[in-house]
């Protein structure tokens, strides 16, 4: 994978205590969980794909990048908050959020399923970094924020990549392409982030779902923009196999825009 960085890249002297954004933290916070369970990822994807041996051989690096991610972001968590216990708090998120990593089959239907879900997932982990780098006056965290954002972008393309390999024997049609990739997009409201949140904040109320969605939507919503939001959506169309600069690409970046914002008053007004 072309413009691969390290841990040892990042200028961590950036570092400001005084621009750091309380809110902001506790989403790194739950983000520094969801990115390094990338090797139970890593280990369902080399499962599902046993057959597939040019894709078997991209999955590692894949994983090691999430893997990386979630390194990068507990060390910037340490810096804003020294208490923070990641090992403790990671531990908790993986044992109340298992991933079947012995399945045979993925969990999507099919192979190529399985991949162009792979690629909603990036473009929600490409926007959110994006959208975190503009949100955020942190330096250091700025430029953490958009080397993972470019990070996502290349593994988008990388699942779009096999995807088209995949598609080309399985010959989804474009409802179903739609359908795969709209089913993930609302999962996003699913157990992962909002207990990936709850448990990375330590936080000491019993778990409730709805609230922590409510608590996490609010914050990160409110933080993308409407450029964000229409390069998510060209990338979306993309993936489908519709034209990502047309009237669909157009519509559907007022629409989701629309769909945020609503939903980021919405929980501010249910979690205030
Ligand atoms: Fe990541
Ligand atoms: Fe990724």
């Amino acid at each position: 994978m072309s413009d691969k960085w390290n841990f040892e890249d990042i200028n961590w002297s950036l570092f400001d205590s005084t621009k750091v954004n309380s809110e902001i933290l506790r989403v790194i916070k739950a983000g520094s969980v969801v990115e390094h369970n990338g090797s139970d990822y890593g280990l369902y994807l080399k499962s599902v794909f046993a057959k597939d041996e040019i894709f078997l051989k991209e999955i590692d690096h894949w994983s090691q990048d999430e893997i990386k991610h979630g390194k990068v972001l507990s060390a910037w968590i340490k810096l804003a908050d020294p208490t923070y216990d990641f090992d403790e708090r990671f531990k908790a998120y993986v044992e109340g959020f298992p991933i079947p990593v012995n399945s045979q089959e993925s969990i999507r239907g099919s192979c190529a399923a399985e991949l162009l879900t792979r690629c909603m997932v990036e473009i929600g982990t490409s926007s959110v970094y994006s959208a975190l780098k503009d949100a955020s006056d942190e330096p250091l965290l700025k430029e953490i924020c958009a080397k993972i954002a470019a990070d996502e972008y290349r593994h988008y393309k990388l699942f779009y990549k096999h995807f088209k390999r995949h598609q080309a024997k399985e010959k989804l049609t474009l409802y179903k392409r739609f359908k795969v990739a709209v089913d993930r997009l609302f999962e996003n409201e699913d157990d992962e982030l909002a207990f990936a949140y709850y448990t990375a904040n330590a936080e000491t109320a019993p778990y409730n779902r709805k609230y922590y969605t409510q608590l996490y939507g609010k914050a990160i919503y409110s933080y993308y923009r409407k450029d964000h939001v229409s390069r998510s959506m060209a990338m979306f169309c993309k993936a489908i196999g519709v034209n990502p600069q047309g009237w669909v690409q157009k519509f559907l970046s007022f629409l989701a825009f629309r769909i945020l914002s609503s939903k980021a008053e919405a929980y501010a007004r249910k979690v205030a």
